[in-house]
């Protein structure tokens, strides 16, 4: 599937995120050198920044099997147990929104981690005991947009601990220009920086909007995307030049209109544009936060001068001062 080779398989391939790489790149060479499995690695950060995509690299590096599974999908202690037992020497599990693992569940994973072990129950009553069963050395990929909901216990475990961080322009740029070589489509002049300036720092948005660039420049174009194909395309789908779509202009719009700016507690602001919360958190804020618009404040959110000039919105007097 195109999807799957728009993906980097080796480290080589990846673009950016380069003290991570250059971290991994050692410990599995470690790993490798010592035939051991490699140490267990937690990757977290906002969405869409190549959390998968490394899991995938990192087994491929690895020369292991990997097998791929997600927090809530893992409602029994022993649905865990028939992935661990059937993993084979070194390979990986990666396990996605690993801070939605349910408390059974991570219990059983303690010892697994630690000592390759899974402690059963067997029985009931009285004459209910633990037996302890060996399992191969195996590494775990933990993967979570939110770092802070882990429990002590679990991310304590993870011997790698990585922060995957926004990608710059450029590194997008690189990104976009690798993909459209690998779906066969010309991108010239300034038009893989137009559309990196727009991907809010993360490579799935700036794939996603390469396709539907390319979409316009084959219905309506000549399927080649010059820069001035994709400042229209991408107006005409409601991303505007730094990259909000027509969510984060609502949520703004909101929170200056009806809350003066704020500050505003983030579960008004998704009753009042009808997004959940999650979404909010995890989606949207961290972009509008980085490019500083958004600031969270023990009281709430609030807009900052920022954020009105962009909207093209004049700066009320008493947050002018912040300007
Ligand atoms: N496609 C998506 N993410 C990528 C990355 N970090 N490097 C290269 N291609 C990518």
């Amino acid at each position: 599937a195109v999807e799957l080779s728009l993906r980097p398989r080796y480290l080589s391939e990846y673009i950016g995120q380069s003290q991570v790489k250059d971290n991994l790149k050692v410990f599995i060479e470690a790993a490798k050198l010592r035939k051991e499995a490699l140490d267990h690695v937690l990757l977290y950060g906002p969405p869409g920044l190549g959390k998968t995509t490394l899991s995938n690299i990192i087994a491929n590096e690895l020369g292991v099997n990997l097998r791929t599974t997600s927090g809530p999908a893992i409602e029994r202690p022993g649905d865990l147990a028939a992935l661990l037992t059937n993993l084979q020497e070194g390979d990986v599990l990666f396990i996605d929104e690993i801070h939605r693992l349910h408390r059974t569940v991570e219990e059983v994973l303690y010892p697994a981690m630690e000592d390759f072990a899974l402690d059963i129950m067997i029985g009931k009553g009285p004459s209910a005991r633990s037996v302890r069963l060996e399992l191969p050395p195996f590494t775990l990929i933990g993967a979570t947009t939110r770092a802070g909901l882990l429990s002590a216990p679990l991310r304590d475990r993870f011997g790698v601990v990585s922060r995957l961080e926004f990608y710059t322009v450029d590194e997008l740029a690189y990104i976009v220009a690798r993909a459209s070589e690998i779906l066969g489509v010309s991108v010239i002049g300034e038009a893989s920086q137009e559309i990196a300036m727009r991907s809010r720092g993360t490579p799935r948005i700036a794939n996603r909007l390469l396709k539907r660039v390319r979409d316009f420049a084959q219905v309506r174009g000549d399927g080649i995307v010059t820069h001035e194909l994709a400042r229209s395309a991408l107006g005409l789908i409601q991303v505007d030049p730094l990259g909000l779509d027509s969510i984060d202009h609502k949520m703004l719009r909101a929170m200056i209109t009806i809350y003066r700016g704020g500050p505003v507690g983030l579960d008004t602001i998704a009753a009042t544009i009808g997004e959940e919360g999650q979404t909010i958190e995890d989606v949207y804020e961290p972009y509008l936060m980085q490019i500083g618009f958004l600031q969270r404040t023990p009281r709430g959110r609030m807009v900052t001068p920022l954020a009105y000039r962009h909207l093209g919105l004049p700066v009320p007097q008493e947050n002018a001062a912040s300007a």
